[in-house]
């Protein structure tokens, strides 16, 4: 039997170059090998954005769309809406009785985020609890691997504590999962800081090519090289960190390379170059993202064909775990 893959995003809006890069490329290699279950999780989008929750259901479809466009495919993986299945809701409640507050309050992404995010009121409960939210998620379908990058290593952490005090309390039920530390090519947006959406740096999954080329045209570069005619490093450019993920070309990327150590080459014609493996690259995406945009009860029959599989698994791990609980039955 394929081992159990978990992994979710939160729908917080278009995904970007990053996600595609990083998480979107391994999950579309792992759905070959394993059994994938991959959520959005929408229930933690509205930890953060409960005060005004407009948003969450457009945004689950554009991640729909995207997850679609790059490749996951409904004939071998399983994909959902994280809400679609209570089961969420119940096996984060029985976690919760058994999570110390400790383990909660020294979570390290728990305590950076009530000190950077001024704009929302994150004192509640419900976001305390973020991480035995994504337990439940995960040991909901017994997952065994975990893609996520290093920033959710500290929710894995939790995770695989609560499994075993679980397990210490009601019997072995529940098996502690593995991380899978995805390897995140560096992807810089246009202004040379990582690429994110709340930085309004990013190149968006269902951008057209000459949305993409307004935003890599103006993208910042060696800040040495001031003019054409100085040398550069690419080694200080953003722009070739892009390459470096979407150039296939090994001798134009050398080329590139030592054209602009040498000044033999400019900035504008080594973002052309790179424009043209970003359509290249993209192409066949988009493709699938229109063609899905297009589609709007394909779309819905995914999801739904997505929560029956899903159901059908959580379903037996909450009879599971409330059987272990012990329960009053109700005949
Ligand atoms: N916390 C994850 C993030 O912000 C999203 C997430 C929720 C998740 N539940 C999960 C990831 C379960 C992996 C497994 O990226």
């Amino acid at each position: 039997m394929a081992q159990r893959v978990f992994s979710g995003m939160r729908p917080t809006g278009k995904l970007h170059l990053g996600h595609l890069a990083g998480a979107l490329t391994n999950w579309v290699k792992l759905q070959e090998n394993y059994k994938c279950f991959y959520s959005i999780v929408d229930w933690h989008a509205l930890m953060s954005e409960y005060a005004d929750s407009s948003m969450i259901a457009e945004n689950c479809k554009e991640v729909l769309l995207d997850w679609l466009a790059s490749g996951l495919d409904p004939e071998k993986c399983v994909i959902f809406v994280q809400s679609h299945i209570p089961q969420h809701a119940e096996l984060h409640l029985a976690l919760s009785m058994v999570t110390p507050l400790g383990w909660l309050q020294r979570c390290p992404t728990y305590k950076e985020q009530i000190l950077n995010i001024q704009n929302k009121d994150l004192s509640n409960y419900a976001f305390l609890g973020y991480p035995v939210l994504m337990a439940a998620d995960i040991l909901l379908y017994k997952a065994e691997i975990v893609p996520v990058g290093e920033d959710q290593s500290a929710h894995l952490e939790i995770t695989r504590e609560m499994a075993r005090r679980f397990n210490s309390f009601f019997g072995n039920i529940l098996p502690e999962p593995q991380i899978m530390l995805t390897p995140t090519p560096k992807v810089p947006g246009t202004d040379g800081r990582k690429m994110s959406k709340s930085y309004g740096n990013a190149i968006n999954i269902a951008d057209t090519p000459s949305e993409m080329w307004n935003k890599i045209r103006p993208m910042i570069t060696d800040p040495a090289r001031e003019r054409r005619t100085d040398p550069g490093d690419p080694e200080k450019c953003p722009v070739w960190d892009i390459h470096k993920v979407f150039n296939n070309n090994e001798d134009e990327k050398n080329e590139i390379a030592s054209g602009c150590r040498s000044a033999g080459i400019g900035c504008v014609d080594c973002k052309k170059k790179l424009q043209a493996h970003v359509e290249r690259v993209m192409g066949p995406i988009q493709e699938r993202r229109t063609f899905y945009e297009k589609s709007p009860d394909l779309l819905s029959d995914i999801l739904r064909e997505g929560a029956e599989k899903a159901g059908e698994v959580a379903r037996r791990t909450i009879d599971e775990v409330i059987n272990a609980i012990g329960f009053f039955k109700r005949g």
